[in-house]
């Protein structure tokens, strides 16, 4: 495949592609940063060949203007805004309102949305039969996809109810997530609390008991505030798109989200945060003997990872780890508390950064590798770890969601195959076999 003149948002040019000696030419996409795209989209119909890429690392799903990544140079911007300012600067239901409808609030639209949030935060209370029937153990992730996916059931949605909904959603997944760890350590559910911020009615919600007075500290709520934001959006990651694959089918806010939980929960995505921690405490046990780690972690017959590091898309540094590391040492200082595995997790990572195997492959910590070392001084059980990471990218997941439906374009996701099975064949009764 060739492509011409150099392609500018002006004047996009054309990529030659020749198959069985003919030539096509496919038009080519340019993105408001510069990115190039073939657009494909004629290409089966001209040709009677479809493009392969498994993983989909090379093919764009969609459009969005919602969140740029820049692999390469460690660029995260929601909406425009660079991840580094909104960290330093904004609430998380700010980011939240300005990844979903486009543009920070003013104060008008800031009071309206967070006050209906503040509306909605109880859950019905029919639903809190609902924890009685998971055993103990259950995993809150779990529980989080079940409960969301029922939330359709109270509140069936129609064009009119789909923006409720939204308000609705956020409102109550901390609650839903509060009460699950309420259920597994067999204390009472505590209530929402109309005046508390949305980080400090959920950290009210899980650690306040009725026997004693729980006070919300501010370096504890900043700490979570910080999470959050970091873990709202991160454009077309694993979740993210099983959420635009099952929301182009139509199917309600509650189940599409629901689906996004559940990919978050695998160990490879959003669950890697509780292996970090895991993998860190299993270091400390065997004596904090790190190369001994790293060498394994190096050997594919080990079957053993270095979780938390690694990305798709970052070849450079996660800048959401960059800003965990820095804040790890502040809330941890602010807290008193002294937690060995951040040293440990230091010392794997500068391991790791003088070690050919990961420089080559370009592995740097991702917002996985420091995110449970906060989560654990704050006094968020391992467990509860994904859990953390699914209220912080809900707002993410509903504005991908959002944008496909406001798309009038958008067609129900179908991917292709090449098939590899066994030709036509004739069928041969039990009798004769
Ligand atoms: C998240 O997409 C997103 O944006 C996700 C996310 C988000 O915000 O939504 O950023 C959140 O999911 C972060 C990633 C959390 N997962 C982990 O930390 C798990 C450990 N990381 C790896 O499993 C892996 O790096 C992935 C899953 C993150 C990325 O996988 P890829 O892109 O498919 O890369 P790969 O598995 O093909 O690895 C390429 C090479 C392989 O070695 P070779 O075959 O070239 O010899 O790098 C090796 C891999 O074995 N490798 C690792 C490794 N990660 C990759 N080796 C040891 N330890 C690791 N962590």
């Amino acid at each position: 495949m060739t492509t011409q003149a150099t392609s500018t948002k002006a004047n996009p040019a054309t990529a030659k592609l020749t198959l069985n000696g003919k030539d096509y030419d496919l038009p080519v996409i340019v993105g408001t940063e510069g990115e190039t795209a073939v657009d494909v989209r004629k290409f089966r119909d001209a040709s009677g060949a479809i493009t392969y890429d498994p993983g989909y690392g090379n093919t764009g799903a969609c459009s969005s203007a919602i969140t740029f990544i820049d692999g390469d140079k460690g660029i995260l911007q929601y909406r425009g805004y660079p991840i580094e300012e909104l960290a330093r600067g904004a609430s998380f239901l700010e980011v939240a309102y300005l990844l979903i409808y486009g543009k920070l609030p003013n104060k008008q639209e800031w009071a309206d949305f967070s006050g209906q949030i503040t509306l909605h935060t109880l859950i019905h209370e029919d639903m809190k039969k609902f924890f009685e029937g998971y055993p103990s153990g259950a995993h809150p992730m779990a529980i989080l996809a079940a409960m969301v996916a029922s939330l359709s059931t109270y509140y069936p949605e129609d064009a009119a109810s789909f923006n409720l909904n939204i308000t609705r959603l956020l409102a109550k997944l901390p609650t839903i997530a509060a009460f699950s760890y309420k259920k597994s350590i067999g204390q009472p559910f505590v209530y929402p609390r109309n005046e508390l911020s949305y980080a400090g009615n959920f950290l009210n919600m899980m650690f306040a008991v009725p026997s004693a007075t729980y006070t919300v500290k501010p370096e504890v709520e900043k700490a979570l505030n910080l999470l959050l934001i970091l873990h709202a959006d991160h454009e077309q990651n694993c979740s993210t798109s099983t959420v635009r694959m099952v929301g182009s089918s139509k199917a309600n806010l509650f189940a599409t989200i629901a689906s996004g939980i559940s990919a978050l929960s695998g160990p490879l995505h959003g669950g890697a945060n509780q292996e970090v921690i895991e993998m860190l405490e299993s270091i400390r046990a065997a004596g904090g003997d790190h190369q001994k780690f790293v060498a394994q972690s190096k050997d594919h017959g080990s079957n053993v990872k270095l979780m938390g590091f690694g990305h798709r898309v970052y070849k450079n540094f996660d800048p959401r780890a960059k800003i965990l590391k820095e804040a790890a040492d502040d809330v941890l200082k602010a807290l008193g508390v002294k937690d060995p595995t951040l040293d440990i997790a230091k010392g794997l990572e500068e391991v790791a950064l003088r070690d050919d195997y990961f420089v080559s492959r370009k592995l740097y910590p991702n917002v996985d590798f420091y995110s449970g070392i906060i989560y654990r001084a704050l006094g968020i059980p391992t467990d509860m770890f994904t859990v953390m990471f699914a209220i912080g990218r809900l707002p993410g997941w509903v504005a991908h969601l959002k944008e496909m439906r406001d798309d009038t374009t958008t067609r129900i996701n179908r991917p292709r195959q090449i098939y590899t099975g066994p030709t036509k064949r004739a069928f041969v009764p039990l009798s004769s076999r």
